[in-house]
């Protein structure tokens, strides 16, 4: 292991020797129950297809564990998000991005020397390959950046063979820090050729943020210099979406990841997955909504009135969440933040208005309380991404990169497994029962 880069703890979840019994056809199985570090229960459900010969439906797994990690942990009764145990509270005001990266891969966050090498790596890798950079080529103007970001990110393992299964610890800070540090160029040259200008070569004396920001903003003739503001926002907006267990696009990156996909494949699912109105695409999706309303002048009741009508297909964007029936304290963190960084710039935005009544329209109203529907991470963090000068349709770039480091946390547990499987759920079949082939002139 190179200068201590440590493994991340991948131990079975404690087991009390508890068990819980089923009951089929009179006939009674004990099942193992495990126990996590905040005691959280579950049925260890593994041999039950063959004791039983039954498997657990859970459609969309609202139900399911799908494997012990020992990431992050949320608590969604009480609002609670930890990375590997330091709440995300503690974090927003005290760390930065690279530095909650770093805790997310390896688990514990870094000494001075730790972080300064991790640092130089990012550095070292920022560029991409020179061919690489041909490929922008071939997306039409109008490509949306998540198609040209999960491309991308796959075209580009190409030119790393040699860290396509990176096993190794010594080498997986080197893969970690590749990976981060090129998604960040990727998407900001991406910006770049959908507005037509020159993709701005990254800076080495700029750390992280400072970097993107230079990519995304400056301009041959014209040097973009990003305010301490906009950086300490843009740091705070990566934290918050870092990383959030086992939701859809890390269920995906982890899925991926099981078969021995290498890290380039898997996170490029994970931004597939991600892209979706219901997931990592719900902050375009919000600011889209806010503008609409603020450009129709929609009276604020009627639309959530609306939205409350089933028959009307819409929702309130960035409301709502699979886990928390509490309050999503990404939320409140951003929305706090919101009115922080709006006035430090010196900016007046409607939209955040219109997002303010909404939220109080909504929570007082029986619909989203019965419901336990809240703002969640992304219903304000557009207003922020706006004051930065971000385009809508990169905001959902912008949760990928601050998504990486949890998902390639992530897809290195799935390989640390002490007990590696490929993931491969079943189903209960409800298809046509066996019939035989009709030949052509006797089928309707
Ligand atoms: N607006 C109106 N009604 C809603 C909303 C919403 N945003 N979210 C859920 N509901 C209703 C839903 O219609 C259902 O009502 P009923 O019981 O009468 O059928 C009930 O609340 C439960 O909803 P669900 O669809 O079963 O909840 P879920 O856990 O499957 O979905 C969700 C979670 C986040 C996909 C959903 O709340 C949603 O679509 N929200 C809007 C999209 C959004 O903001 N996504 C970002 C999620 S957080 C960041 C991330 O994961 O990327």
């Amino acid at each position: 292991m190179r200068d201590g880069h440590r493994r991340p703890p991948t131990d079975k979840g404690i087991s009390m020797n508890k068990t819980a019994t089923l009951t089929i056809d009179g006939k009674s199985y004990e099942l193992p129950v495990v126990i996590g570090t905040e005691n959280e229960v579950g049925i260890d459900i593994s041999q039950l297809r063959s004791m039983t010969g039954c498997i657990t439906l859970d459609d969309s797994y609202a139900n399911t564990g799908s494997c012990q990690s020992a990431v992050t942990f949320i608590d969604g009764e009480k609002g609670i998000l930890r990375y590997r145990g330091y709440p995300i509270e503690e974090l927003a005001e005290k760390s930065n991005f690279v530095e909650v990266a770093y805790l997310l891969i390896f688990g514990e966050l870094p000494n001075t020397k730790q972080l300064a090498e991790f640092r130089s790596l990012l550095m070292e890798h920022e560029f991409i390959h020179e061919d690489l950079r041909n490929h922008f080529e071939g997306f039409p103007p109008s490509a949306h950046p998540m198609a040209i970001l999960s491309a991308m990110m796959n075209a580009m393992g190409c030119y790393q063979p040699d860290l396509l299964q990176p096993a190794e610890d010594t080498h997986f800070v080197d893969a970690a820090a590749r990976i981060m540090s090129k998604v960040r160029t990727i998407a900001a040259a991406s910006y770049k050729k959908s507005i037509g200008y020159p993709m701005m070569y990254p800076r080495p004396d700029l750390p992280y943020v400072p970097n993107f920001l230079h990519m995304m903003f400056s301009k041959p003739n014209a040097p973009y210099e990003p305010s301490p503001e906009v950086v300490a926002a843009l740091n705070l907006l990566l934290i918050m979406h870092a990383d959030h267990e086992q939701n859809c696009s890390t269920s995906t990156v982890r899925m991926v990841g099981s078969s021995l996909a290498n890290l380039y494949a898997s996170v490029a699912a994970g931004i597939c997955a991600l892209w979706g109105r219901l997931h990592g695409g719900a902050n375009q999706a919000v600011v889209q909504m806010l503008l609409g309303i603020q450009q129709s002048g929609e009276d604020l009741k009627s639309y959530v009135a609306k939205v409350k009508d089933k028959k009307s297909n819409i929702r309130l964007m960035g409301f709502g969440h699979r886990v928390y029936k509490n309050f999503d304290p990404r939320s409140r963190i951003i929305k706090g933040a919101c009115d922080k960084v709006l006035a430090q710039l010196g900016i007046r935005d409607p939209l955040l208005d219109i997002a303010k009544q909404l939220e109080e329209i909504a929570l007082s109203d029986p619909y989203f309380l019965e419901r336990k529907l809240y703002p969640n991470v992304d219903f304000y963090s557009g207003i922020i991404l706006r004051a930065i000068g971000i385009p809508v349709d990169m905001f959902p770039v912008m949760f990928a990169i601050g998504r990486m480091p949890g998902w390639i946390a992530h897809w290195r547990e799935v390989h640390l497994s002490p007990n590696p499987r490929i993931y491969r759920p079943r189903q209960i079949y409800i298809g046509s029962p066996m019939r035989h082939y009709t030949p052509m002139e006797q089928r309707q």
